[in-house]
């Protein structure tokens, strides 16, 4: 198992590795006209260009069976929510992406606050995209106990309850509770709930690692490949090295990549393992800042 970090534009690095190399490209990008001050930013108009920028080569390296996962949120303007997210994903529908489903990251702990004509903002999308309609999908590593709701509901099943439910809609979908007696655990919803991670990581924008772990889990079996192609403080590759997956990180700044190197030397310093491939930075038998102001933890 590798885990391999990179500093460069993305579109650019991508271009060594050959066609259907990875098996789920996991990311979150610069979101639109947000951290100027940190890395490049986009206005809300030009994002969706901006993404499909990126097409080519993740389309390319991407395996035909794999998973992409594009973590983002819209941006309110004048009040109102802009859309640029969703013409991202419609968009990228037209170069050949299907948009399986759009799962939610919910954060439990979204900062508290009151405003005018709105609630809190505690959730982001993550658009779950694929080549093809067969993909690798491992349920069964996110399942869930089935709760305690279970043994009241199924304990005595009467009438409909204890017949098969066809939808009444003609869906297709249907149910039956006499399968679900024995179970002790179920499929969870399309939301993942994960706590935002607190400050001094190195990075303006960390995601949880467990948002990656999550959709690692999913997509991917052990010794697979994981990209993530806007890497920033590496939280991906932390999921990856956590979960026994092979990781490919690439972040274009050069302090983003030492703030990488140094959160995965903490977890793991077998360097023959953590590879740095790229320019202008020492490798990972020698990280830079270990021990300076950034308190970084996994
Ligand atoms: C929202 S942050 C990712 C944060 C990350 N999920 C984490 O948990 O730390 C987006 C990152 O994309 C990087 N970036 C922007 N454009 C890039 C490009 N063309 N190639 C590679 N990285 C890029 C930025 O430097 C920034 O660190």
């Amino acid at each position: 198992m590798k885990t391999e970090v990179y500093l460069g534009d993305s579109r650019e690095i991508l271009k060594k590795f050959p066609d259907g190399y990875f098996n789920l490209i996991v990311t979150s990008p610069p979101y639109a006209d947000a951290r100027n001050r940190h890395y490049d930013s986009i206005i809300p108009d030009h994002f969706p260009a901006f993404m499909v920028s990126f097409h080519e080569q993740l389309w390319r390296v991407l395996a035909d069976d794999g998973s992409f996962v594009l973590n983002i949120k819209d941006k309110v303007v004048d009040g109102i929510r802009h859309r640029y997210v969703w013409k991202t994903i419609e968009d990228l529908g037209k170069l050949g992406w299907r948009c399986v489903d759009d799962y939610l990251w919910v954060k439990p702990n979204a900062m508290p606050g009151r405003w005018k004509n709105r609630l809190r903002d505690e959730w982001e999308y993550c658009f779950h995209m694929t080549k093809a309609k067969c993909f690798a999908m491992y349920q069964e590593t996110v399942k869930k106990p089935i709760g305690v709701w279970a043994e009241k509901r199924l304990a005595k099943l009467t009438g409909k309850s204890n017949v098969r439910h066809n939808s009444e809609n003609n869906s297709g979908f249907g149910r039956d509770l006499r399968n679900w007696k024995e179970k002790k655990t179920v499929l969870p919803g399309n939301t993942v709930s994960v706590p935002l991670v607190g400050k001094n990581m190195g990075h303006p924008a960390v995601f949880p690692v467990g948002l990656p772990e999550f959709f690692i889990k999913l997509f991917t079996k052990p010794d697979d490949w994981v990209l993530d192609p806007f890497a920033g403080s590496g939280s991906t590759g932390i999921a990856g090295e956590l979960l026994g997956r092979n990781v490919v990180l690439i972040d274009n700044k050069l302090e983003y990549v030492e703030v990488i190197k140094n959160r995965l030397y903490r977890l793991n310093s077998d360097s023959e393992r953590l590879l740095y491939i790229g320019k202008n930075v020492s490798n990972f038998s020698k990280p830079s800042h270990l021990d300076s102001k950034l308190r970084i933890s996994v």
